[in-house]
């Protein structure tokens, strides 16, 4: 990270202040259980720090089953399978959503997709890495269980958000997904976001649970950090079916409060910084991991 002098008005004089320039965010949001509600997550967080002046790039990674165009009322000409095809570049198939926010678009219904092999993502992470510099923030939303594009996904993030709910079968299958980023990739860290409960208390109910069981059986020097809860809404579901995300249709509702600070924690606290912001991403991520 790199330390900048800025200057900075005050009431009544020029003051030089320190800030920090941060490198880029690459973040995924990630699950066992499907349905927990990721890609509302991912567009409604997108959207939220777009708003807070950050540039940023939503990733449908998802690959077979695209949906964050979808719930954006998007309707992309090209998608990702266009670019793993070499028919076309990123800035091709890229699609603007609201306020600037960036979209990779997934394709619908080409299995082929669901399993890359070593090449494509290779290829995937260079042109990433190609494209990177304009960017702050890569959201990943990609797809639930452990198959093995969702493991990719999650290796290729600096930052890993896993979602879940209170139900025993989404924990359990939360569990399982970091167990073997753990295992089989020495993963260490990861930020728990509890879905669609009513109550604060279940959510950190949630965390504790989770907590507890990575302790025992992977060990203290995994951290969870948790990072809070979305509350149910109708609001979510009413704002899919219009095909707009919820924190534009209703930016009164609670729900689209939570994003709104959602975003404002998750950009200030510190990332988990390997290397400087002028380092290629992607690449370093690729280099220290076998898929
Ligand atoms: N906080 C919430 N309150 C109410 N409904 C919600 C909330 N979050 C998500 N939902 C609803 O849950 C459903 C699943 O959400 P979403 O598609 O975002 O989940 P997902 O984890 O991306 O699913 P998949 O694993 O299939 O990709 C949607 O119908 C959405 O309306
Ligand atoms: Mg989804």
């Amino acid at each position: 990270m790199k330390r900048l002098s800025v200057l900075k008005k005050t009431d009544s004089a020029l003051a030089i202040s320190e800030v920090w320039e941060q490198p880029l965010r690459v973040i995924s949001v990630t699950s066992g259980k499907g349905g927990v509600g990721k890609s509302n997550i991912v567009v409604n967080l997108g959207l939220a720090l777009v708003r807070q002046g950050h540039k940023v790039l939503l990733i449908d990674a998802d690959l077979g089953l695209a949906n964050l165009d979808i719930l954006l009322g998007l309707t992309p000409r090209y998608t990702i399978s266009d670019l793993l095809a070499l028919r076309k570049s990123i800035p091709d198939i890229l699609v603007e959503g609201p306020g600037g926010l960036k979209i990779l678009p997934a394709s619908s219904g080409i299995p082929e997709l669901a399993d890359l092999d070593e090449y494509q993502k290779m290829f995937l992470l260079n042109e990433l890495d190609n494209f990177s510099e304009s960017l702050n923030i890569v959201l990943i939303d990609t797809g639930a269980g452990i198959s093995k594009n969702v493991l990719f996904f999650n290796i290729a993030a600096l930052e890993r958000i896993v979602v879940a709910n209170n139900e025993p079968t989404s924990i359990t299958d939360a569990y399982a997904l970091i167990k073997v980023l753990v295992t089989k990739y020495g993963e260490t860290r990861f930020k728990l976001l509890v879905n669609g409960l009513s109550q604060p208390h279940q959510g950190e109910m949630v965390y504790r649970t989770m907590l507890k069981v990575m302790e025992r059986f992977l060990g203290r020097e995994i951290s969870l950090d948790y990072l809070g809860m979305i509350p149910f809404d109708e609001a979510i579901p009413k704002a899919v079916l219009k095909q707009e995300p919820v924190v534009s249709l209703y930016p009164g509702a609670k729900v689209s409060r939570c994003f709104t600070e959602l975003a404002k924690r998750i950009w200030e606290s510190p990332p988990t910084s390997e290397m400087g912001s002028n380092v290629k991403f992607f690449w370093r991520r690729l280099l220290a991991y076998q898929f």
